[in-house]
Protein backbone atom coordinates (compact mmCIF):
# COMPACT_ATOMS: atom_id res chain seq x y z
CA UNK A 1 0.00 0.00 0.00
CA UNK A 2 0.96 3.85 -0.56
CA UNK A 3 1.17 6.63 2.13
CA UNK A 4 0.67 10.65 1.70
CA UNK A 5 2.51 12.86 3.66
CA UNK A 6 1.06 16.61 3.22
CA UNK A 7 3.81 18.92 5.13
CA UNK A 8 1.21 22.47 5.07
CA UNK A 9 4.16 24.64 5.25
CA UNK A 10 4.81 28.69 5.26
CA UNK A 11 5.47 29.33 1.50
CA UNK A 12 4.09 26.16 0.19
CA UNK A 13 2.35 22.50 0.96
CA UNK A 14 4.68 19.97 0.21
CA UNK A 15 3.37 16.48 -0.18
CA UNK A 16 5.11 12.86 -0.63
CA UNK A 17 4.29 9.47 -2.08
CA UNK A 18 5.62 7.10 0.09
CA UNK A 19 5.66 3.12 -0.72
CA UNK A 20 4.90 0.59 2.13
CA UNK A 21 8.62 -0.12 2.10
CA UNK A 22 9.71 3.61 2.66
CA UNK A 23 10.40 4.12 -0.46
CA UNK A 24 9.73 7.96 -1.99
CA UNK A 25 7.86 7.26 -5.17
CA UNK A 26 7.56 11.23 -5.83
CA UNK A 27 7.28 14.62 -3.93
CA UNK A 28 5.38 17.97 -5.14
CA UNK A 29 4.87 21.56 -3.97
CA UNK A 30 2.87 23.96 -4.55
CA UNK A 31 3.10 27.66 -3.18
CA UNK A 32 0.66 30.21 -2.26
CA UNK A 33 0.71 33.87 -0.92
CA UNK A 34 1.70 35.14 2.60
CA UNK A 35 0.33 38.28 3.61
CA UNK A 36 1.51 40.91 5.34
CA UNK A 37 -0.61 43.57 6.09
CA UNK A 38 0.91 45.68 8.56
CA UNK A 39 4.46 45.40 9.75
CA UNK A 40 5.07 42.08 11.66
CA UNK A 41 1.76 40.87 10.73
CA UNK A 42 1.71 37.61 8.86
CA UNK A 43 -1.78 35.64 7.36
CA UNK A 44 -2.91 32.96 5.17
CA UNK A 45 -6.26 31.78 4.30
CA UNK A 46 -6.54 28.47 5.01
CA UNK A 47 -9.09 27.80 1.48
CA UNK A 48 -5.79 28.70 0.10
CA UNK A 49 -4.52 25.66 1.90
CA UNK A 50 -7.46 23.73 0.98
CA UNK A 51 -7.01 24.10 -2.60
CA UNK A 52 -3.92 23.51 -2.78
CA UNK A 53 -3.50 20.26 -1.03
CA UNK A 54 -6.44 18.88 -3.28
CA UNK A 55 -4.52 20.17 -6.45
CA UNK A 56 -0.83 18.81 -5.37
CA UNK A 57 -2.88 15.13 -4.37
CA UNK A 58 -4.23 15.44 -7.73
CA UNK A 59 -0.37 15.76 -9.16
CA UNK A 60 0.80 13.03 -6.57
CA UNK A 61 -1.20 10.69 -8.27
CA UNK A 62 -1.07 11.20 -11.52
CA UNK A 63 -0.39 7.51 -13.83
CA UNK A 64 -0.98 6.18 -9.98
CA UNK A 65 -3.57 4.19 -9.18
CA UNK A 66 -5.68 6.28 -6.34
CA UNK A 67 -6.78 2.85 -4.80
CA UNK A 68 -2.82 2.08 -3.71
CA UNK A 69 -3.53 4.96 -0.91
CA UNK A 70 -4.14 3.57 2.23
CA UNK A 71 -3.62 6.54 4.58
CA UNK A 72 -2.76 9.89 4.84
CA UNK A 73 -0.99 12.00 7.56
CA UNK A 74 0.09 16.16 7.88
CA UNK A 75 3.28 17.94 9.39
CA UNK A 76 1.95 21.50 9.54
CA UNK A 77 3.21 24.81 10.43
CA UNK A 78 2.92 24.95 14.34
CA UNK A 79 0.74 27.94 15.97
CA UNK A 80 -1.33 29.31 13.50
CA UNK A 81 -4.68 30.46 14.72
CA UNK A 82 -7.57 29.60 12.90
CA UNK A 83 -10.90 30.03 13.70
CA UNK A 84 -14.35 28.71 12.69
CA UNK A 85 -18.08 29.74 12.97
CA UNK A 86 -20.88 27.44 14.47
CA UNK A 87 -21.36 26.55 10.88
CA UNK A 88 -17.59 25.64 10.36
CA UNK A 89 -16.76 28.46 8.04
CA UNK A 90 -13.56 30.42 8.64
CA UNK A 91 -13.63 33.76 10.92
CA UNK A 92 -10.64 35.70 9.33
CA UNK A 93 -7.18 35.09 7.88
CA UNK A 94 -4.80 32.73 10.19
CA UNK A 95 -2.72 34.76 11.93
CA UNK A 96 0.80 32.47 11.58
CA UNK A 97 3.26 31.03 14.20
CA UNK A 98 5.87 34.33 13.05
CA UNK A 99 3.25 36.70 13.07
CA UNK A 100 4.27 39.56 15.97
CA UNK A 101 1.23 41.80 16.83
CA UNK A 102 0.71 40.14 19.93
CA UNK A 103 3.41 41.84 21.72
CA UNK A 104 1.66 43.31 24.35
CA UNK A 105 -0.81 40.23 25.29
CA UNK A 106 2.48 38.02 25.25
CA UNK A 107 4.36 40.26 27.85
CA UNK A 108 0.73 40.73 29.92
CA UNK A 109 0.57 37.01 30.21
CA UNK A 110 4.10 36.09 31.22
CA UNK A 111 3.67 39.02 33.87
CA UNK A 112 -0.07 38.47 35.27
CA UNK A 113 0.18 35.16 35.31
CA UNK A 114 3.25 34.32 35.36
CA UNK A 115 6.26 32.87 33.91
CA UNK A 116 6.46 30.37 36.36
CA UNK A 117 2.65 29.90 36.93
CA UNK A 118 2.18 29.43 32.83
CA UNK A 119 5.27 26.75 33.00
CA UNK A 120 3.70 24.63 36.19
CA UNK A 121 0.62 25.00 33.84
CA UNK A 122 2.14 24.07 30.18
CA UNK A 123 5.78 23.32 30.54
CA UNK A 124 5.94 26.88 28.72
CA UNK A 125 5.88 30.33 28.93
CA UNK A 126 4.12 32.67 26.52
CA UNK A 127 5.58 33.91 23.18
CA UNK A 128 4.50 36.05 20.52
CA UNK A 129 4.03 33.52 18.17
CA UNK A 130 2.08 31.05 20.17
CA UNK A 131 -1.73 30.69 20.20
CA UNK A 132 -2.89 31.63 23.35
CA UNK A 133 -2.04 35.12 22.88
CA UNK A 134 -3.35 35.39 19.34
CA UNK A 135 -6.51 34.63 20.98
CA UNK A 136 -6.22 37.48 23.55
CA UNK A 137 -5.96 39.73 20.61
CA UNK A 138 -8.41 38.63 19.00
CA UNK A 139 -10.71 39.09 22.48
CA UNK A 140 -9.58 42.66 22.53
CA UNK A 141 -8.94 43.99 19.03
CA UNK A 142 -11.41 41.74 17.01
CA UNK A 143 -14.35 40.78 19.85
CA UNK A 144 -17.62 40.77 17.61
CA UNK A 145 -15.10 37.96 15.80
CA UNK A 146 -13.85 36.66 18.77
CA UNK A 147 -17.34 36.53 20.15
CA UNK A 148 -18.58 34.21 17.17
CA UNK A 149 -15.85 31.97 17.71
CA UNK A 150 -17.30 28.12 17.57
CA UNK A 151 -13.85 26.24 17.00
CA UNK A 152 -10.16 26.83 17.65
CA UNK A 153 -7.68 24.93 15.13
CA UNK A 154 -4.08 24.91 14.36
CA UNK A 155 -3.57 24.77 10.37
CA UNK A 156 -3.18 20.93 9.69
CA UNK A 157 -6.20 20.35 11.54
CA UNK A 158 -8.31 22.56 9.33
CA UNK A 159 -6.59 20.16 6.42
CA UNK A 160 -8.32 17.24 8.33
CA UNK A 161 -11.51 18.67 9.08
CA UNK A 162 -12.07 19.29 5.49
CA UNK A 163 -11.03 15.88 4.67
CA UNK A 164 -12.79 14.08 7.95
CA UNK A 165 -15.38 16.78 9.55
CA UNK A 166 -13.58 15.68 12.65
CA UNK A 167 -12.20 18.83 14.89
CA UNK A 168 -9.06 17.06 15.96
CA UNK A 169 -5.67 18.14 16.59
CA UNK A 170 -2.57 16.47 17.89
CA UNK A 171 -0.30 16.53 21.17
CA UNK A 172 2.90 17.63 19.43
CA UNK A 173 1.29 20.48 17.48
CA UNK A 174 -1.01 21.60 20.44
CA UNK A 175 1.87 22.08 22.74
CA UNK A 176 2.62 25.16 20.45
CA UNK A 177 -1.02 26.98 21.44
CA UNK A 178 -0.27 27.09 25.05
CA UNK A 179 -3.55 25.80 26.16
CA UNK A 180 -2.12 22.08 26.58
CA UNK A 181 -0.70 20.75 29.78
CA UNK A 182 2.37 19.39 28.13
CA UNK A 183 4.12 17.02 30.27
CA UNK A 184 0.36 15.56 30.85
CA UNK A 185 -0.75 15.66 27.46
CA UNK A 186 -4.11 17.08 27.93
CA UNK A 187 -5.82 20.36 27.68
CA UNK A 188 -4.98 23.10 30.45
CA UNK A 189 -8.27 24.16 32.05
CA UNK A 190 -6.86 27.32 33.47
CA UNK A 191 -5.11 28.45 30.05
CA UNK A 192 -8.76 27.62 28.10
CA UNK A 193 -10.11 29.84 30.79
CA UNK A 194 -7.62 32.37 31.29
CA UNK A 195 -8.41 32.70 27.28
CA UNK A 196 -11.92 32.45 27.30
CA UNK A 197 -12.74 29.39 25.93
CA UNK A 198 -15.33 26.65 26.80
CA UNK A 199 -14.12 22.62 26.27
CA UNK A 200 -16.48 22.57 23.46
CA UNK A 201 -14.36 25.29 21.33
CA UNK A 202 -11.47 23.11 21.14
CA UNK A 203 -10.31 20.18 19.01
CA UNK A 204 -10.31 16.69 20.07
CA UNK A 205 -6.49 15.64 21.08
CA UNK A 206 -4.91 12.15 19.49
CA UNK A 207 -1.35 11.33 19.27
CA UNK A 208 0.24 11.95 15.89
CA UNK A 209 -0.52 8.37 14.34
CA UNK A 210 -4.11 7.71 15.65
CA UNK A 211 -6.87 7.66 12.88
CA UNK A 212 -9.07 10.60 12.85
CA UNK A 213 -11.34 9.68 10.42
CA UNK A 214 -11.57 8.29 7.10
CA UNK A 215 -12.64 10.95 4.02
CA UNK A 216 -16.05 12.64 3.47
CA UNK A 217 -17.56 11.66 0.06
CA UNK A 218 -16.94 15.36 -0.52
CA UNK A 219 -13.79 15.65 0.29
CA UNK A 220 -12.67 11.89 -1.57
CA UNK A 221 -13.68 13.98 -4.74
CA UNK A 222 -11.81 16.61 -4.46
CA UNK A 223 -8.99 15.18 -3.93
CA UNK A 224 -9.10 12.32 -6.31
CA UNK A 225 -8.74 9.46 -3.66
CA UNK A 226 -10.85 6.70 -2.34
CA UNK A 227 -13.57 7.52 0.66
CA UNK A 228 -11.91 4.59 2.80
CA UNK A 229 -8.20 5.94 2.88
CA UNK A 230 -7.60 6.93 6.67
CA UNK A 231 -6.34 10.51 7.67
CA UNK A 232 -4.21 10.10 10.59
CA UNK A 233 -3.91 13.20 13.18
CA UNK A 234 0.10 14.21 12.21
CA UNK A 235 2.39 16.50 13.83
CA UNK A 236 3.39 20.14 14.17
CA UNK A 237 6.16 20.52 11.46
CA UNK A 238 9.02 19.77 13.64
CA UNK A 239 7.73 16.77 15.52
CA UNK A 240 6.88 15.61 11.79
CA UNK A 241 10.55 16.49 10.58
CA UNK A 242 12.05 14.97 13.44
CA UNK A 243 10.10 11.40 12.28
CA UNK A 244 11.46 12.26 8.77
CA UNK A 245 14.83 11.92 9.85
CA UNK A 246 14.91 9.69 12.85
CA UNK A 247 15.73 11.71 15.44
CA UNK A 248 13.60 9.44 17.99
CA UNK A 249 15.85 8.18 20.38
CA UNK A 250 16.83 10.37 23.72
CA UNK A 251 19.54 13.27 23.01
CA UNK A 252 18.38 13.14 19.11
CA UNK A 253 18.90 16.22 17.49
CA UNK A 254 17.80 17.75 14.13
CA UNK A 255 18.03 20.81 12.68
CA UNK A 256 15.80 22.10 10.27
CA UNK A 257 16.28 24.72 7.80
CA UNK A 258 13.10 26.21 6.48
CA UNK A 259 11.12 29.75 6.69
CA UNK A 260 11.89 29.06 10.39
CA UNK A 261 15.45 27.45 11.51
CA UNK A 262 14.84 24.96 14.53
CA UNK A 263 16.81 23.18 16.92
CA UNK A 264 14.65 19.99 17.88
CA UNK A 265 16.17 17.51 20.77
CA UNK A 266 14.34 14.51 21.36
CA UNK A 267 13.28 13.50 24.93
CA UNK A 268 12.12 10.17 26.81
CA UNK A 269 10.72 12.20 29.35
CA UNK A 270 9.54 15.46 29.75
CA UNK A 271 12.25 17.97 30.30
CA UNK A 272 11.85 20.48 33.41
CA UNK A 273 13.63 23.44 32.31
CA UNK A 274 15.10 26.40 34.68
CA UNK A 275 15.09 28.92 30.85
CA UNK A 276 12.52 28.64 29.18
CA UNK A 277 13.99 30.15 25.92
CA UNK A 278 13.26 26.85 24.68
CA UNK A 279 10.08 24.85 24.42
CA UNK A 280 9.55 21.69 25.92
CA UNK A 281 6.88 20.57 23.71
CA UNK A 282 5.03 17.18 23.16
CA UNK A 283 6.97 14.74 20.23
CA UNK A 284 4.94 12.80 17.58
CA UNK A 285 6.31 9.66 18.85
CA UNK A 286 4.54 10.06 22.46
CA UNK A 287 7.37 11.33 23.92
CA UNK A 288 8.88 14.85 24.20
CA UNK A 289 11.38 17.15 23.01
CA UNK A 290 13.29 20.57 23.33
CA UNK A 291 12.51 23.25 20.63
CA UNK A 292 14.32 26.30 19.82
CA UNK A 293 12.95 28.24 16.97
CA UNK A 294 14.52 31.25 15.13
CA UNK A 295 11.46 33.20 13.32
CA UNK A 296 13.93 33.67 9.76
CA UNK A 297 16.22 31.41 8.44
CA UNK A 298 15.95 30.25 4.87
CA UNK A 299 13.98 32.99 4.70
CA UNK A 300 16.50 35.35 4.90
CA UNK A 301 18.74 33.94 2.57
CA UNK A 302 15.36 34.26 0.37
CA UNK A 303 14.80 37.74 0.99
CA UNK A 304 18.72 38.30 0.39
CA UNK A 305 18.78 36.27 -2.79
CA UNK A 306 15.56 37.12 -4.54
CA UNK A 307 14.15 40.71 -3.35
CA UNK A 308 17.88 42.33 -2.90
CA UNK A 309 20.09 40.05 -5.28
CA UNK A 310 17.32 39.44 -7.55
CA UNK A 311 18.71 36.34 -8.63
CA UNK A 312 16.62 32.79 -8.80
CA UNK A 313 19.39 30.57 -8.63
CA UNK A 314 20.45 30.02 -5.04
CA UNK A 315 23.46 28.39 -5.86
CA UNK A 316 24.92 31.08 -8.27
CA UNK A 317 24.23 33.48 -5.51
CA UNK A 318 26.63 31.35 -3.39
CA UNK A 319 29.33 31.45 -6.09
CA UNK A 320 32.62 32.85 -4.58
CA UNK A 321 32.19 32.30 -1.38
CA UNK A 322 35.27 31.00 -0.18
CA UNK A 323 36.74 32.47 2.82
CA UNK A 324 34.78 30.71 5.58
CA UNK A 325 35.20 31.77 9.19
CA UNK A 326 37.12 34.85 8.13
CA UNK A 327 33.66 37.18 7.31
CA UNK A 328 34.20 40.42 8.37
CA UNK A 329 30.95 41.24 7.69
CA UNK A 330 28.09 39.86 10.34
CA UNK A 331 24.43 39.38 9.91
CA UNK A 332 21.75 39.08 12.29
CA UNK A 333 18.97 37.46 11.32
CA UNK A 334 15.87 39.25 13.37
CA UNK A 335 13.94 40.33 10.23
CA UNK A 336 10.51 38.97 11.92
CA UNK A 337 12.00 39.25 15.35
CA UNK A 338 13.03 36.71 17.03
CA UNK A 339 11.88 33.77 19.82
CA UNK A 340 14.20 31.79 20.74
CA UNK A 341 16.48 32.45 22.39
CA UNK A 342 15.16 36.63 22.47
CA UNK A 343 11.44 36.20 22.91
CA UNK A 344 11.43 39.99 21.23
CA UNK A 345 9.44 40.76 18.92
CA UNK A 346 9.97 44.17 17.70
CA UNK A 347 14.07 43.28 17.26
CA UNK A 348 14.73 43.80 13.85
CA UNK A 349 17.72 42.28 11.61
CA UNK A 350 20.84 44.21 10.48
CA UNK A 351 24.32 43.71 8.75
CA UNK A 352 27.30 44.98 10.84
CA UNK A 353 31.31 45.35 9.86
CA UNK A 354 30.66 47.14 6.26
CA UNK A 355 33.33 48.91 4.50
CA UNK A 356 33.78 50.78 1.00
CA UNK A 357 35.65 47.57 0.17
CA UNK A 358 33.09 44.79 1.28
CA UNK A 359 31.50 42.29 -1.77
CA UNK A 360 28.46 40.93 -2.49
CA UNK A 361 29.92 37.56 -1.66
CA UNK A 362 31.13 38.60 1.95
CA UNK A 363 27.28 39.77 2.62
CA UNK A 364 25.35 36.59 0.82
CA UNK A 365 28.09 34.23 3.62
CA UNK A 366 26.85 37.07 6.45
CA UNK A 367 23.63 35.98 5.98
CA UNK A 368 24.49 31.91 5.71
CA UNK A 369 26.34 32.28 8.79
CA UNK A 370 23.72 34.75 10.65
CA UNK A 371 21.17 31.85 10.68
CA UNK A 372 23.81 29.38 11.56
CA UNK A 373 24.82 31.46 14.52
CA UNK A 374 21.49 31.89 15.59
CA UNK A 375 20.81 28.16 15.51
CA UNK A 376 23.68 27.76 17.62
CA UNK A 377 22.18 29.64 20.36
CA UNK A 378 19.44 27.40 20.39
CA UNK A 379 22.07 24.49 20.47
CA UNK A 380 23.69 25.98 23.51
CA UNK A 381 20.25 26.34 25.72
CA UNK A 382 19.95 22.24 24.80
CA UNK A 383 23.64 21.83 26.40
CA UNK A 384 22.82 23.94 29.10
CA UNK A 385 19.41 22.09 29.68
CA UNK A 386 22.20 19.21 30.44
CA UNK A 387 21.79 17.57 26.98
CA UNK A 388 25.14 17.13 25.20
CA UNK A 389 24.81 16.97 21.49
CA UNK A 390 27.38 15.08 19.72
CA UNK A 391 25.66 15.61 16.42
CA UNK A 392 22.90 16.38 15.19
CA UNK A 393 20.82 15.66 10.79
CA UNK A 394 19.67 18.38 8.74
CA UNK A 395 16.70 18.86 6.76
CA UNK A 396 14.70 21.66 4.82
CA UNK A 397 14.51 23.47 2.27
CA UNK A 398 18.42 25.19 3.22
CA UNK A 399 19.82 21.54 3.55
CA UNK A 400 20.48 21.39 0.16
CA UNK A 401 23.13 23.33 0.56
CA UNK A 402 26.73 21.66 0.71
CA UNK A 403 28.22 25.22 1.89
CA UNK A 404 25.47 26.01 4.25
CA UNK A 405 25.77 22.61 5.29
CA UNK A 406 29.57 23.02 5.84
CA UNK A 407 29.08 26.13 7.85
CA UNK A 408 26.08 24.74 10.32
CA UNK A 409 29.22 21.54 11.06
CA UNK A 410 31.79 24.32 11.93
CA UNK A 411 29.88 27.05 13.31
CA UNK A 412 28.43 23.53 15.88
CA UNK A 413 31.93 21.98 16.22
CA UNK A 414 29.86 18.70 15.49
CA UNK A 415 29.38 16.57 12.77
CA UNK A 416 25.85 17.37 10.30
CA UNK A 417 24.46 14.08 8.81
CA UNK A 418 21.79 14.60 5.66
CA UNK A 419 18.99 12.29 5.13
CA UNK A 420 18.17 10.88 1.83
CA UNK A 421 15.11 13.67 1.61
CA UNK A 422 15.28 16.73 3.03
CA UNK A 423 11.68 17.10 2.88
CA UNK A 424 11.72 16.10 6.60
CA UNK A 425 7.94 16.81 7.47
CA UNK A 426 6.49 15.53 4.83
CA UNK A 427 8.34 11.73 5.26
CA UNK A 428 7.35 11.96 9.07
CA UNK A 429 3.86 12.64 7.73
CA UNK A 430 3.87 9.70 5.58
CA UNK A 431 5.38 7.72 8.15
CA UNK A 432 2.47 8.91 10.68
CA UNK A 433 0.35 7.31 8.09
CA UNK A 434 1.67 4.14 7.39
CA UNK A 435 1.47 3.34 11.42
CA UNK A 436 -1.49 4.42 12.05
CA UNK A 437 -2.49 2.40 9.14
CA UNK A 438 -1.09 -0.47 10.80
CA UNK A 439 2.02 -1.15 8.38
CA UNK A 440 4.19 -1.05 11.30
CA UNK A 441 4.29 -1.05 15.04
CA UNK A 442 5.57 1.84 15.74
CA UNK A 443 7.63 5.46 14.29
CA UNK A 444 10.66 3.68 15.70
CA UNK A 445 10.55 0.55 13.81
CA UNK A 446 9.44 2.25 10.28
CA UNK A 447 12.43 4.92 10.85
CA UNK A 448 14.85 2.09 11.89
CA UNK A 449 14.18 0.80 8.70
CA UNK A 450 13.37 3.40 6.30
CA UNK A 451 15.37 6.89 7.37
CA UNK A 452 18.55 6.61 5.47
CA UNK A 453 22.14 8.59 5.93
CA UNK A 454 23.17 9.86 2.78
CA UNK A 455 26.11 12.28 3.94
CA UNK A 456 27.86 13.54 6.45
CA UNK A 457 30.05 17.07 6.59
CA UNK A 458 32.91 16.74 9.78
CA UNK A 459 33.64 19.50 11.45
CA UNK A 460 37.10 21.01 10.89
CA UNK A 461 38.75 21.99 13.72
CA UNK A 462 40.93 25.09 12.85
CA UNK A 463 37.40 26.22 10.88
CA UNK A 464 35.62 25.59 14.05
CA UNK A 465 37.82 27.61 16.22
CA UNK A 466 37.79 30.55 14.03
CA UNK A 467 33.96 30.34 13.82
CA UNK A 468 34.20 30.18 17.87
CA UNK A 469 35.70 33.70 17.72
CA UNK A 470 32.94 34.75 14.76
CA UNK A 471 30.13 33.47 17.42
CA UNK A 472 31.41 35.19 20.25
CA UNK A 473 30.96 38.32 18.33
CA UNK A 474 27.65 37.94 16.52
CA UNK A 475 26.21 37.36 20.42
CA UNK A 476 26.92 41.18 21.28
CA UNK A 477 25.03 42.05 18.07
CA UNK A 478 21.66 41.35 20.37
CA UNK A 479 21.98 43.77 23.22
CA UNK A 480 23.43 46.20 20.91
CA UNK A 481 20.23 45.94 18.45
CA UNK A 482 18.12 46.04 21.11
CA UNK A 483 19.04 49.87 21.85
CA UNK A 484 17.70 51.00 18.47
CA UNK A 485 13.92 49.26 18.92
C1 LIG B 1 8.06 26.23 15.68
C2 LIG B 1 7.65 27.26 14.69
C3 LIG B 1 8.00 27.07 13.26
C4 LIG B 1 6.80 26.74 12.45
C5 LIG B 1 7.18 26.79 10.98
O1 LIG B 1 7.83 26.59 16.98
O2 LIG B 1 7.05 28.24 15.01
O3 LIG B 1 9.00 26.12 13.08
O4 LIG B 1 6.26 25.52 12.84
O5 LIG B 1 6.36 26.13 10.16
Amino acid sequence: MRYIGIDLGTSSVKLLLMDGDGTILRTVSRSYPLSMPRSGWSEQDPEDWWQETCAGVRQLLEGESPSSVAGLSFGGQMHGLVVLDKDDRVLRPAILWNDSRTAEETSRLNREVGEAQLARWTGNIAFAGFTAPKLLWMQSHEPELFARIDKVMLPKDYLAYRMTGVHSTDCSDASGTLLLDVEHRCWSEPMLERCGLGRSQIPQLFESWQVVGTLTPRAAEALGLPPAVKVCAGAGDNAAAAIGTGALADGACNLSVGTSGTVFVACDRFPRLENHAIHAFAHANGKFHLLGCMLSAASCNQWWVERVLRETDYAAAQTGIEKLGENPVLFAPYCMGERTPHNDPALRGAFTGLSLDTTREQMSQAVLEGVAFAMRDGVELAKAAGIPIPRCRICGGGAKSRLWRTIFANVLGIPVDSIETEEGPAMGAAMLAAVGCGAYESVEQLAKNVVRVTGTVEPDAELTARYEAQYQRFRKLYPALRTLE
